[in-house]
């Protein structure tokens, strides 16, 4: 007898089975409605990059959480672990002939040799907005209010989360009045990102393995004690603009989002739920070198990576399974008997654009029905000897219970 192969996806991949897949183009749904509405262009890559793309080397976290391997040709391969250096590549290949600025969007799956916790699984889907080649801040009103529409799509109300926001431009001018030159600087955004993850004794070892005196040290936590943006023009202009754009009430300043990826040189930003139940839901900013990183000409760039597992936990939790919308008809039948009467009905049906289930054998008409329900079918018509008879049967509203007529 063979071996018994464990029936388990490998550890931190997912399976989606019909009724996660609901959830799952719930939220796609959203994500592409609101990417269309904001007049962003779809696009999309290969999942295999070369290793040399996606390595990193200033010690990030995504740098060591790749999947990489070696092809039969000996190629050094990576998957990719978010689109950004991609979609850098894709951008540098024909930077030539492309009209920016570029409006570009696509949902990619992504790979990360994470340790699992909540909201974090080792695939996942990742919305992706960016605009490439455009200084004004308005760009970064376009990536965050597609997000936040997505959000109200989605079901969520202004209540339920909050965009965190802040400027990496701004945080480095601040560090750079209290004597922390430049070249400091990204060693202090990775410990400053760990904040709150770990005790503040293990970052403040961190700033001083950076080259941080223990006064540098000390004036740096006393920057992130502040509470006002008044400092910073571009984020007196984000908010401006999000108040003309009808979101500046689902978003809030704060200094504490660095943002743990290293290219980011601009405005960042992280949205959370409310009640802070949950991990971030969408992140990203500025990032006005990576093209150059990868030996394009210099570009300036926004954007943000959206994933689909936390905003998944989060609409199960806060809308509840009531939440996925109940589509299409069942059409179920008794008996042999009225089998063709079903078959003619469903395809008169599908021919008027309806999504029609269509029972394949006879059933008893309670076993039809709760089948109906739990395929989340907004209508069902069960035809019985007598409906045959009449030329009419029932079709039944199954959330509200009425009932009207049908011709057969
Ligand atoms: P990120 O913060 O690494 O940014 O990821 C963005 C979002 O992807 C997170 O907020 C989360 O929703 C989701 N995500 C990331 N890792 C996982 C995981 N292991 N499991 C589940 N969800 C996850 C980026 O990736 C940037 N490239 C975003 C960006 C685009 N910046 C500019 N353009």
């Amino acid at each position: 007898m063979a071996d018994k192969i464990s029936f388990d996806a490998p550890r931190g991949m997912r399976d989606f089975y019909p009724a996660d897949m609901v959830w799952r183009n719930k939220v796609f749904d959203a994500f592409k409605a609101a990417g269309e509405a904001a007049g962003f262009e779809p696009y999309d890559a290969c999942v295999v990059e070369s290793y040399e793309l996606l390595e990193r080397k200033a010690g990030e976290e995504v740098g060591e959480q790749l999947y990489h391997f070696l092809d039969k040709s000996d190629r050094h391969l990576a998957l990719r672990a978010e689109m950004t250096p991609t979609l850098a590549r894709m951008v540098a290949q024909r930077q030539k002939e492309l009209h920016f600025p570029l409006k570009w969007t696509t949902i990619a799956q992504c790979f990360r040799y994470e340790r699992m916790t909540k909201g974090r699984k080792r695939e996942h889907y990742q919305w992706n907005m960016d605009i490439i080649g455009e200084d004004s801040v308005l760009a970064e009103i376009e990536v965050l209010g597609a997000a936040v529409d997505a959000l109200k799509r989605m079901g969520l109300k202004t209540d339920d989360f909050k965009v965190h926001v802040s400027s990496r431009k701004f945080l480095g001018s601040l560090l750079e009045k209290s004597g922390i030159p430049a070249e400091k600087h990204a060693q202090v955004f990775l410990a400053l990102d760990k904040r709150g993850k770990m005790p503040d004794e293990e970052i403040a070892a961190m700033l001083k393995d950076g080259g941080l005196s223990e006064d540098e040290t000390k004036a740096t936590f006393a920057i992130m004690d502040l509470k006002s943006y008044e400092g910073s023009p571009e984020l007196k202009e984000l908010f401006r603009l999000a108040g003309i754009a009808g979101f500046a009430d689902s978003l809030v300043f704060d200094i504490g989002v660095i943002r743990g990826l290293s290219y980011y040189t601009g405005i960042v930003f992280e949205c959370f739920d409310t009640q802070g139940e949950f991990r971030a839901i969408f992140g990203g900013g500025r990032y006005d070198n990576l093209l150059t990183t990868i030996g394009g000409e210099p570009t300036s760039a926004v954007g943000l990576g959206f994933g689909d597992v936390v905003i998944t936990e989060l609409l199960k939790s806060r809308l509840g399974e009531g939440a996925v919308k109940r589509k299409g008809t069942s059409i179920g039948f008794m008996t042999e008997g009225e089998r063709d009467a079903a078959l003619s009905l469903a395809m008169r049906l599908r021919r008027e654009g309806d999504r029609v289930d269509l029972a394949l054998r006879p059933q008893k008409p309670k076993k039809f029905f709760s089948r109906a329900s739990e395929a989340n079918a907004a209508k069902a018509v069960f035809i019985g000897p007598d409906d045959v008879n009449a030329g009419k049967a029932r079709l039944k509203d199954l959330a509200t219970r009425e009932e009207k007529e049908i011709c057969l």
